[in-house]
């Protein structure tokens, strides 16, 4: 059996009629930019994000520019935030004139270690942008007093925790902004890009609003230099079909974490994730390879060097790509989020983050392993997972630890 790492086949069997019916419904309306399909998803959004607002565009990068932007954020400022994370989160902060200035992750949760935020506060940082990494929400009781404390902006980037929430209260509520991405493998997938920016403030919803439609508060009128990003008809008819199963299908990634820390917790050579919150929503099931996991076969402590490590001033993370590897031959397929931190990237050697300089983060991109986790993989598909995962994982603590 080959166990993809995530699969939309048996949802489209499920949504199959519901969904075609939508699109063709927009495709026969013959409005396919602005209008009600897209309002209507709008609010349902809204809604579910507890936000009285909601405005859809391109994508989730283009939902943090937009929030940045619209926050006033720009050249000269800073925006503190994790290198553990998708490039765009920092990228978006770049791409309005700022500054992303990176603060290592908590080794436990894979999140922006909030010990460490206020000794990287300057004069120049005007916003705190968390990243709900993996669908695990941030404390953002303890953030967002953190933010206060300081007046700084609270930008959360939940492109990958759409359905979670933190005190019983969704992402994307918190913050003076939420971003969302609906990139199709998310937790509210549609069927191409798509994002969303939720917010509390009306006058802020009107600026994204027009930032998105080339600075345009009336037809023909530019009050400021926008983009051209909107969130298509298409794409919002596709996601309000889906909206209401999204609560189900965060429950179905809940059952499946749970699974995947029973059946793996006494295999002593892999780091499972940390338990909930009761909140998290699951996006990815992340374990860690600290050392060869493998007695018997493996490297064996002796495995060739990555060419990643190497390039990048990396820590060695030749015993996970092996039981990457031999995952894959056992028709296990999995995907490293992410092999390079932000901080390393070529893109920002002007930056001037050595090797060393942000140590969990680094040690984490050398030794995480995402595992198939998606609403529909049946408990056959995960019984293959941990079985195998069982076959090879076979060091004994005392060389695993
Ligand atoms: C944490 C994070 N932020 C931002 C984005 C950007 O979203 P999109 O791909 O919709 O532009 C992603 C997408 O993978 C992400 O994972």
């Amino acid at each position: 059996m080959q166990v993809p790492p995530f699969d939309l086949t048996e949802q489209l069997h499920q949504l199959g009629e519901a969904l075609e019916d939508a699109v063709l419904q927009v495709l026969r309306s013959g409005q396919y930019i602005g209008g009600a399909t897209i309002a209507r998803f709008e609010q349902q959004f809204a809604e579910a994000v507890g936000t009285p607002h909601a405005i859809g565009c391109n994508s989730g990068t283009d939902a943090l520019v937009l929030a940045l932007r619209g926050l006033g954020i720009g050249e000269g400022d800073e925006v503190i935030t994790s290198s553990f994370s998708f490039f765009a989160t920092a990228e978006a902060i770049s791409a309005v004139g700022a500054t992303p200035v990176f603060v290592d992750v908590e080794e436990s949760t894979y999140l922006i270690d909030l010990d460490r935020i206020e000794a990287a506060i300057t004069p120049a940082t005007k916003a705190v942008m968390p990243v709900h990494l993996f669908g695990r929400p941030v404390d953002m009781e303890r953030l967002g007093a953190i933010a206060a404390a300081h007046d700084l902006l609270l930008i959360e980037d939940c492109a990958q925790a759409t359905g979670a929430s933190w005190a019983g209260r969704p992402v994307g509520s918190w913050g003076d902004a939420g971003c969302f991405s609906f990139f199709p493998t998310k937790n509210l997938g549609g069927a191409g890009d798509g994002g969303a920016v939720t917010c509390r403030d009306p006058a802020l919803a009107a600026r994204i609003r027009e930032l998105a439609v080339h600075g345009m508060p009336r037809r023909y009128l530019h009050t400021s230099l926008g983009y051209n990003s909107r969130l298509d008809a298409m794409q919002a008819a596709v996601l309000s079909v889906k909206l209401p199963h999204l609560a189900g299908w965060v429950e179905q990634r809940r059952q499946l974490a749970t699974t995947y820390r029973s059946e793996l917790a006494d295999l002593q050579g892999l780091m499972l994730p940390a338990e909930g919150p009761s909140g998290h929503s699951w996006n990815q099931f992340v374990v860690r390879v600290p050392r060869c996991p493998s007695a018997e076969a493996g490297c064996g402590g002796g495995c060739v060097p990555s060419s990643d490590s190497a390039t990048y001033g990396l820590p060695e993370s030749c015993c996970r790509d092996w039981l990457k590897q031999a995952l894959a031959e056992a028709g296990v397929n999995t995907i490293i989020y992410y092999p390079i931190p932000i901080h390393r990237q070529p893109a920002y050697a002007e930056l001037g983050y050595g090797p060393g300089s942000l140590p969990i983060t680094e040690r984490l991109t050398a030794e995480v392993l995402s595992l198939p986790i998606f609403p529909e993989l049946s408990a056959a598909q995960q019984a293959t997972v941990t079985a195998v995962m069982r076959q090879l994982v076979t060091q004994p603590l005392s060389l695993a630890s």
